[in-house]
């Protein structure tokens, strides 16, 4: 006679090995296994170390996947490390920080080839490179957007009746109903802390609310934070509600005096409900109202706006990669599609007669374009268009190279079709650069059905302690290897 055994339930124990850090759920998590006498359990939760053996909690069973909360360490992992941030644990921001940074690199180059891997590219999942990890990976951050709130999320250690109704900080892991009061962010630079305690100790003085996110009233909204590691200049964003000068002003001002760090500060204002920093008019209330920062010896100048990438010092070692994977002799034109401020275009200027650089945000070109000049180069031009138009322009020269940096959902189906047809016209590389490697995944794997064969994938870690990083994936025509896919 066969016997049911029941399933893992909510509540019930179990011992579990974590194996791998992993993004599949698109959020910072450590998976494992667990032996159960109705089977073997595939677990995730959103703490533990691999090699660490522990009892946990089931909270959740999809199927053979357990979703489960540590409860106490059986057996360490000797990747343990002690985690730096007084917020971890709480904070929603870098849950890897209790694993060694060796592990956390290889578990990286693991997400990429996995993701190649379901796409059906196992065999290039060879050509993943080593991640190129950060010389530093704390205070790597140069901008950091905080936020402020009505509702301060309350920790365990402190006493009934504490104040709740101000905070500036980041939101706590699942809570965006929240804001934990940060102290410091040990990824952010150092001058952060100091900045993040004189904004809030002036906003409470000065009798200035935060922003309700349920009734969509109070006047602060978020303080971002940016820094040039080539100058040291400081830009602070102010994003308030309304301009309101009268209370604003007095503020900003008194917030520059209590941190001379501070070299420019800007306000934005919006009263919409979306948690968008930027948006709005903008303000200059004190300095030129941008920051200098450079790349590759290029210089730009960042506006509260502008975007760059968040890691000055690995965006040297990703623009290295760049260049190095989108250079070929004798090459004449290249493409730099969703080129952003320019950053990619302005790297490349020297190995190319030609540059077109093209992005749809208004801004981000007309940072290009100030960036063109200052850096007085020539032989680029920028374009605000959508790719997915500029693709398909007729009579447009041949590109030799193409580089793509697409945001995080990849590239559209036509712009992939556009890509394949450059193949058969003649392109000789496809540069992909990526902060997705689910998205660059399934993008490889259609570009591979048509003619393009992935050679080389180089990860570069520039968010330690997170699940994030960009990688550049290089292309060539199948026929050039000798075949068509
Ligand atoms: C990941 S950023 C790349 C920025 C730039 N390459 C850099 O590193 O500085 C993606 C860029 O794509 C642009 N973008 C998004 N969708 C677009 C589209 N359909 N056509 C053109 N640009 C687009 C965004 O404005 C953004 O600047």
């Amino acid at each position: 006679m066969s016997t049911t055994l029941r399933k893992p339930r909510p509540g019930d124990r179990i011992e579990v090995s974590w194996l791998e850090l992993d993004d599949r759920s698109g959020a910072q998590r450590v998976r494992g296994s667990a032996a159960h006498p109705s089977g073997v359990y595939d677990c995730s939760s959103r703490s533990g170390i691999p090699g660490a053996r522990v009892l946990a909690e089931v909270v959740r069973r999809r199927g053979e996947h357990l979703d489960v909360r540590g409860l106490e360490t059986i057996k360490h992992s000797e990747h343990a490390v002690p985690a730096r941030c007084a917020h971890f644990g709480v904070c929603g921001g870098c849950g890897f920080q209790d694993t060694s940074y060796a592990l956390q690199l290889e578990h990286k180059r693991g997400f990429v080839q996995r993701a190649l891997q379901i796409h059906g590219l196992a065999a290039q999942a060879g050509c993943v490179q080593e991640v190129l990890g950060c010389d530093q990976p704390w205070r790597y951050r140069n901008k950091m957007d905080f936020s402020f709130s009505t509702k301060r999320w309350i920790e365990t250690d402190e006493p009934q009746g504490a104040e709740r109704g101000f905070a500036l900080g980041l939101h706590p892991i699942g809570r965006f109903d929240r804001v934990l009061d940060v102290s410091d962010c040990s990824i952010t630079f150092e001058e952060a802390g100091p900045i993040l305690a004189s904004a809030r100790a002036l906003a409470r003085s000065l009798g200035l609310e935060a922003w309700d996110l349920e009734r969509f009233e109070g006047l602060l909204r978020h303080l971002v934070v940016r820094k040039s590691a080539a100058t040291g200049e400081i830009l602070v964003d102010l994003v308030t509600s309304s301009e309101s000068p009268e209370r604003v002003d007095p503020f900003a001002m008194a917030l520059v005096q209590s941190q001379p760090c501070i070299t420019t500060l800007v306000q934005h204002s919006h009263d919409r409900p979306s948690q968008i920093a930027q948006a709005g008019p903008e303000r200059v209330l004190f300095g030129r109202g941008f920051i200098e920062e450079t790349l590759l010896g290029r210089k730009l100048y960042l506006s509260a706006q502008s975007f760059f990438q968040t890691n000055s010092c690995q965006a040297q070692v990703l623009g290295k990669v760049v260049r190095e994977q989108a250079r070929l002799p004798g090459a004449q034109l290249c493409w730099d599609l969703y080129c952003g401020a320019g950053a990619w275009a302005l790297c490349l200027a020297d190995c190319f007669e030609h540059i077109v650089g093209v992005d749809s945000l208004e801004a981000a070109i007309s940072d290009a374009h100030a960036n063109l000049s200052i850096n007085a180069l020539t032989n680029v031009r920028f374009e605000c268009a959508g790719v997915e138009a500029f693709v398909f322009r007729p009579g447009a020269p041949l590109p030799d190279v193409v580089l793509v940096d697409p945001p995080r959902a990849g590239l559209a189906e036509s712009v992939v079709q556009a890509l394949l047809a450059l193949a058969e016209r003649g392109t000789k590389r496809l540069v992909y650069v990526s902060c997705n490697p689910r998205t660059a995944a399934r993008d490889c794997a259609l570009l591979a059905k048509g003619g393009w064969e992935l050679v080389a994938a180089v990860p570069v870690d520039m968010f330690p302690h997170t699940q994030h990083l960009e990688c550049v994936y290089t292309l060539v025509p199948s026929r050039s290897l000798g075949g068509m896919a």
